[in-house]
């Protein structure tokens, strides 16, 4: 049995990229092709053997609690027809998960939201995932069941990494660090969106984490960063400076659907992979 139970799934940010289609409802619930964003991490969750699922929302957020609940009129009225089965996922959700919500009433940064859920999670090592970015691996294991397993072995905090082209780091927190073995890396240093030329690599952490649960102490202790935020990078550096991150190169891809761009492009390769 793996030491990680619970996943945090931080989604009370406004969205405001999708406007208006974010102005009364989630951009956790935006569909690559039929599927929810967020639905596609609690399964990413629980391919990792997860089953604890702690959601940070906001307000404008209720879609995310209703999706994940049974809703007996629809059930009666598609019961014995050939849409029954497309309620067979989240009903295999509904059956083998919990989920425990929380609200962040200020949207002070991803360290906030985090800090926000720390109450759903407890004294133990959990999983983050941002929903926005939707990671995909063909037949292999999800990003964050490769994460899981690497946890056993080092028993410290993971970020997964990805190569970006030198003229997007300024849009993510960079890493720099010493590969221990091919694609896992020690941190030493991190740097949130940085001008390209302070950039101290192209690897730029995505969002899967896993967090040591004295991640909650360094972000109350970390002053907010840029913007008045608490960033998650603050914290975390905190922890580099003790040898305690992994940045882990994982296999598979990502789409930043945070962007329409990305979304797009998700949307695209997964009702070409649906229809092959
Ligand atoms: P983003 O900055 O990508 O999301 O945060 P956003 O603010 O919703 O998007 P735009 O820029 O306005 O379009 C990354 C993740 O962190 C969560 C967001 O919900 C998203 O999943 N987040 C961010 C919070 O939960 N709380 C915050 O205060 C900030």
């Amino acid at each position: 049995m793996s030491a990680i139970k619970k996943c945090l799934f931080p989604a009370a940010g406004y969205g405001t990229r999708f406007l208006p289609a974010t102005k009364a409802m989630p951009k956790e619930m935006l569909p690559i092709v039929t599927k929810p964003l967020i639905q596609y991490g609690v399964e990413e969750a629980m391919s990792a053997g997860l089953t604890g699922m702690a959601i940070v929302t906001g307000r404008g957020k209720r879609a995310i609690e209703d999706h994940f609940d049974i809703s007996y009129e629809l059930e009666h009225q598609i019961a014995g027809s050939s849409k029954e089965a497309l309620l067979d996922d989240t009903r295999k959700i509904i059956e083998e998960c919990t989920f425990t919500y929380t609200r962040q009433v200020e949207m002070k940064g991803l360290g906030h939201a985090i800090l926000v859920g720390g109450e759903l999670i407890g004294n133990e090592p959990f999983a983050v995932i941002l929903a926005d970015d939707y990671c995909v691996n063909e037949g292999g294991d999800t990003v964050l069941a490769q994460m899981v397993k690497l946890y056993e072995k080092y028993q410290c905090s993971i970020v997964a990494i990805e190569e970006v082209p030198e003229d997007e780091v300024y849009k993510y927190g960079v890493i720099e660090g010493e590969e221990e073995e091919p694609g896992v890396y020690r941190l030493s240093n991190m740097v949130e969106k940085p001008p390209v030329e302070e950039a101290p690599s192209n690897l730029a952490i995505i969002g899967r984490y896993i967090l040591t649960p004295d991640i909650h102490d360094r972000i109350r202790s970390t002053p907010p960063g840029k913007n008045g935020e608490m960033q998650i990078t603050d914290a975390l550096m905190a922890q580099a400076k003790e040898g305690q991150v992994i940045g882990y190169r994982f296999k598979g891809r990502r789409f930043d659907c945070g962007s329409v761009e990305g979304f797009i492009e998700a949307t695209n390769y997964t009702y070409q992979q649906q229809n092959s």
